[in-house]
């Protein structure tokens, strides 16, 4: 036996195997098809890769299992290993480097799995005038009289019965044309590119044909595999974006490139690419088509992930001004990115509005309209990358804030991103303190079954937002973010380290333990939501206006946000509560929208230019207003439209 490689047993899986010593857990892991949570990429930083190793002597004698055959626990394992867990053998997968045989047990809170993505059908109400279109030819076959070239036949009858003239060929198309004409017997489907180019044909009548919208998040990547034909989103795919190895957010992503000038950028961008292939093909599968078989996809992204995503230097970006290298939309031959979808597909991303305001706040902004309407609106895409629109028909105004991965599920204790079986909604007895929540993937309210049947495995970002905003609603919480010692429950406990309250009880969990949430995790969460409510200030000053008339929650959660909680938590100014509205993941919608309706790309090129971009770091209130806006909701705003809700508040001040 290869004596540099060791065995690796992974339950309960039981993927097992031989991996080379000195590598990680989660390494072998990866190498192996185990999949684990690792949300900062194996940085250390997230506590998500809490493995176990079992001690012992397993698979009838040929594997001897023992902590020494891991490396030495280091002290930043302390931060979020208990010492009970440690004595039960946890480790950080992406900390121990494999010393000898082991078998890890990898516990349920750990194990990766497929984020739920909530999407309505109100993406597919849009005009359907795709960027490719099909027609079906029937052409004359060559005589020895009537010699004209194949192409240029086709070119003649698509002139005569569609109207399309002067069509130009992909090279991959040309390269297959003779062969399917004459297999088809000259009957044949042809996708034509923006009428100008022919992409491919098929043999015969094909009705159905597919396109991909892509929303690359800093932390999350969606894809959605649409079918031209009808307008129908047919599969939905997402994953954690792999670049997130390299950095947690757009600036530390923008500094490992630079800090790497000869590789960094190009890593990040072949992470992209894989995953994306990778989604493609998932959503083919579960579709029923091959990835070949998408015939243009539509890209949004902050203006980071469009530049990784195209490989543009970055280093201008990270500086002031933060000038983009392009603010206009773009299409690329998909195969030139290195993307395994038809050979001769094209890839349109949405224009940038300016600095980090990328295509997906331009996807949120075709999605949503504000540009159409009379009443002032405020639309905050709430992300790892906080975006914000403000303003009507007269103006609109833009700005981008650093909101950390705190409503991603990430820097929380039991967050995680939604998925089945995390806590999306809660509910807390103001008089009894007893909460009831609502688990992805099960109808009833946990008070409604039994514990067992709940399995809750975490606490996704829309569940985030509902626990805390609860949490002060009921008295748990003061206006500063402190658990509330002087309030005697059973839900409410002291740590060493700090307070936490306990959502749910350890039977009604499928890790076997309590779901919590401790001061730390607040803190994540204010300093997220003060980033948002600070940004919304700012505009509203730049823009002269006092009270929001309209407000829309967008981002990628695993359910919409609860407009009440999400106001109560104080992540923007008051607004009529009847007038604030969660639409999921408008920047996937606009990606879809400008997929299904090229009237769209021509309304998301003029509109990008229109809307004025406000940088908020360098704003003179920007540090004021965010200090304000850290308390819950707000150390000194009035919230008129919650006095009912919070009646029953006392409002603790801060101390
Ligand atoms: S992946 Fe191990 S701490 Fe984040």
């Amino acid at each position: 036996m290869d004596k540099k490689k060791v065995t690796v047993l992974f339950q309960p899986s039981g993927r097992r195997g031989l991996v080379e010593k000195g590598k990680t857990l989660l390494q072998a892991a990866h190498e192996l098809g185990v999949s684990i949570e690792s949300v900062c990429g194996g940085k250390h930083t997230c506590g998500k890769c809490k493995v176990r190793i079992e001690e012992g002597i397993f698979e009838g004698g040929s594997l001897k299992s023992r902590r020494e055959n891991l490396s030495f626990f280091p002290p930043e394992e302390n931060k979020f290993i208990e010492e009970k867990e440690r004595e039960k053998g946890y480790r950080l997968a992406c900390v121990a480097k494999l010393q000898g045989d082991v078998l890890i047990n990898v516990p349920e809170e750990s194990r990766a799995v497929q984020q739920t993505i909530r999407k309505d059908a109100h993406q597919t109400t849009t005009k359907l005038n795709p960027g490719v279109k099909s027609y079906y030819v029937e052409l004359t076959p060559p005589t020895l009289k009537e010699a004209l070239g194949d192409f240029e036949r086709l070119q003649q009858k698509l002139a005569i019965h569609y109207g399309l003239r002067d069509l130009t060929a992909d090279v991959s198309f040309l390269q297959t044309l003779p062969r399917i004409l004459r297999a088809s017997n000259w009957k044949i489907t042809t996708f034509v590119w923006m009428d100008r180019e022919i992409l491919g044909i098929q043999p015969g009548k094909v009705e159905d044909f597919y396109g991909l919208a892509v929303d690359i998040g800093t932390t999350t990547v969606a894809v959605y595999l649409c079918n031209l034909n009808n307008g129908q989103v047919v599969a939905t795919e997402s994953m954690m974006n792999p670049q997130v190895i390299f950095g947690e957010d757009v600036m530390t992503r923008i500094t490992y490139a630079m800090n790497d000038q000869d590789k960094g950028l190009k890593r990040l961008q072949e992470a992209i690419i894989e995953g994306m292939n990778r989604l493609a093909q998932s959503a083919g599968r579960s579709a029923g088509i091959m990835p070949e078989e998408i015939l243009e996809m539509v890209v949004v992204g902050n203006t980071a992930m469009h530049h990784i995503f195209l490989g543009i230097d970055l280093q201008y970006l990270g500086l002031s001004p933060f000038a983009p290298a392009v603010h206009h939309s773009l299409d690329i031959k998909a195969r030139d990115l290195g993307l395994k979808i038809h050979p001769a597909a094209n890839v349109h991303l949405l224009p940038i509005e300016a600095g980090f305001v990328g295509a997906d706040n331009v996807g949120v902004l075709i999605s949503e309209e504000p540009y159409s309407r009379e009443e002032i609106a405020l639309i905050i895409d709430v992300g790892t990358n906080g975006e914000l629109l403000l303003g009507n028909k007269q103006r609109l105004l833009c700005a981008s804030c650093a909101t950390g991965p705190a409503f991603e599920g990430a820097h929380i204790k039991f967050g995680m991103r939604a998925a089945p079986g995390t806590i999306e909604r809660v509910r807390i007895d103001p008089d009894t303190l007893e909460v009831r929540y609502k688990v992805i993937g099960l109808e009833k309210w946990s008070d409604e079954c039994p514990p067992a049947e709940i399995q809750a495995r975490g606490i996704c970002g829309s569940g985030i937002i509902e626990v805390v905003a609860e949490m002060f609603r009921a008295g748990v919480l003061e206006r500063n973010g402190r658990i509330n010692n002087s309030i005697t429950s059973g839900r409410i406990r002291k740590t060493d380290k700090e307070s936490e309250f306990i959502i749910a009880r350890a039977e009604e969990t499928a890790i076997g333990r309590e779901i919590t949430i401790s001061t730390a995790d607040i803190r994540a969460v204010q300093l997220a939501k003060g980033a948002l409510y600070a940004g919304a200030k700012i505009l509203m000053k730049m823009l002269g206006v006092k009270h929001l008339e309209e407000v829309i929650l967008a981002g990628g959660f695993g359910s919409y946000i609860d407009s009440q909680r999400a106001m109560i938590l104080g992540m923007f100014p008051d607004c009529d509560l009847q007038k604030v509205f969660s639409v999921g993941n408008a920047a996937g919608d606009g990606a879809c929208l400008a997929l299904l309706n090229r009237e769209k790309r021509t309304e998301a090129d003029r509109m990008a230019r229109q809307v004025e971009y406000i940088e908020l770091t360098t704003h003179p209130d920007f540090t004021e207003e965010f200090v304000n806006a850290m308390s819950i909701p707000h150390m000194k705003d009035d919230f008129p439209h919650l006095q009912d809700l919070l009646q029953s508040r006392s409002f603790p001040p801060s101390k």
